[in-house]
């Protein structure tokens, strides 16, 4: 009789070591499989503070920017002025390549100088990091006369704020280009492989250069100063003119590429290809860091006849002539970063899944093993599930 006892004491023991156990594991499960808290944790160190790593990171990128500028070359203006061709040929010319080490000078606080640029933290909030706030201390600006296009929004490209990624399939990144007063959208188009590890890649749509009555109306120039309606530029191109103090200048993709046809009629030589004139942005899929970036943009001259342009004689008003392009991405990235990337990919992705497997496996290991220490137990003894701690304490000092 003491004997079965004792091995009925044991038994409790054990189902009540099962028992936490299982516990435990589903606890862990919960937490890894159900919740953000382990991203979240690697997430709260992205933050923009002083002293933390982002913050030195972010104030002096060891990235440098690599520049290269394409010039279109007018091969054939004397025949065109003379009426002996009736297209003109461009030739284009280049790359010449500089560099450029992105550097945020006077930081204080959140608010980096030249233009004043004041961005968001992520203190406080993390879903706002990286945001651009206010540009020499205005939220908008008055460039297009309307509210929705006028907005300031999206982050400088190098970062975004983290919750954007999430899910990554359906999301649009928006960067603010101060270049030519607006927001540039993003889509996600797919899975990509960059500087070593997977990345998410983001593209610039081919018709966001394209604005008409249904779509971004608001960047179309009035008619007149107080009129409502709009005329929109060639689709394919972007009036920048009311950004530039009036300069006849638009923005396109190099080559025209997804321009209309029209913009072609009167210039030969241009050959736009997608994989050449794209631009997007493939991001650390966890950090939502940019990994690379490829901005590809075309700059255009509007012929107007009154301003005097040099060889106008056979040119039509509104003419829209390709002048430079400029394709900038980022440097090979230096191997620290590099490294950094790659750890907190690699490193990162296994602890979280050794955490989520063997929380899985641990769950249903000790779970089973209660289920069978329950169902051995002995008829005699009372077993009550509910409170195993207390009948053991119980037991044990009756018997000892
Ligand atoms: C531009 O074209 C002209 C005329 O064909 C040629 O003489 C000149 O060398 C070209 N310039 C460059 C930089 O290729
Ligand atoms: C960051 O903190 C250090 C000391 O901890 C200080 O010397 C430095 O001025 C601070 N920088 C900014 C931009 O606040
Ligand atoms: C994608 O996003 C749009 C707008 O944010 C939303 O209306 C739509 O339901 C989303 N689709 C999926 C599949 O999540
Ligand atoms: C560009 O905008 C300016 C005013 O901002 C306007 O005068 C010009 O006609 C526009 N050009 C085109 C091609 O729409």
């Amino acid at each position: 009789m003491e004997k079965k006892k004792k091995k009925a004491t044991q038994r409790r023991r054990a189902c009540v070591l099962y028992g936490s156990s299982a516990f435990i594991s589903i606890a862990v499960f919960v937490l890894f499989w159900c919740t953000n808290v382990f991203r979240d944790a690697i997430l709260s160190n992205l933050e923009i503070r002083n002293g933390t790593e982002s913050f030195v990171r972010w104030q002096r990128p060891p990235v440098g920017l690599n520049v290269k500028v394409y010039v279109f070359n007018y091969t054939n203006v004397r025949e065109f002025e003379n009426g002996e061709a009736d297209k003109l040929r461009v030739e284009q010319v280049g790359p010449y390549v500089y560099r450029e080490t992105l550097s945020r000078v006077n930081v204080k606080e959140n608010c980096v100088d030249g233009d004043r640029i004041t961005m968001h933290t992520g203190a406080g909030d993390l879903r706002k990091l990286g945001l651009i706030q206010r540009i020499n201390g205005l939220e908008n600006h008055r460039v297009w006369g309307d509210e929705t296009c006028d907005r300031i929004y999206g982050t400088d490209g190098s970062m975004f704020p983290p919750h954007w990624i999430e899910p990554p399939d359906n999301s649009t990144l928006y960067i603010y280009a101060k270049n030519v007063c607006r927001r540039l959208p993003f889509r996600y188009e797919r899975r990509a492989y960059s500087n070593g590890i997977p990345t998410l890649r983001y593209k610039l749509p081919s018709n966001v250069f394209t604005s008409t009555p249904n779509k971004d109306s608001c960047f179309c120039s009035k008619e007149s100063y107080d009129s409502a309606s709009r005329r929109c530029p060639p689709a394919g191109t972007f009036n920048i003119s009311a950004c530039k103090l009036d300069t006849p200048l638009l923005v396109s993709f190099p080559h025209f590429y997804s321009g209309e046809d029209s913009l072609f009629r009167k210039v030969d030589g241009l050959t736009p290809r997608p994989e050449h004139h794209e631009c997007y942005i493939d991001l650390h899929p966890r950090l939502a860091v940019t990994v690379d970036i490829k901005i590809r943009l075309q700059l255009n001259l509007e012929v107007r006849k009154a301003i005097g342009m040099p060889f106008s004689g056979n040119l039509d008003d509104g003419l829209i002539l390709p002048l430079i392009w400029l394709d900038t991405g980022i440097d090979d990235l230096p191997e620290s970063i590099q490294l950094i990337f790659h750890r907190s990919h690699y490193l990162v992705n296994a602890i979280e899944a050794g955490f989520q497997w063997c929380s899985l496996v641990s769950a249903i290991l000790s779970l089973g093993a209660l289920i069978l220490c329950l169902k051995k137990r002995d008829p005699p003894i009372p077993a009550s599930f509910a409170s195993p701690p207390l009948g053991i304490c119980c037991h044990a000092t009756r018997t000892e």
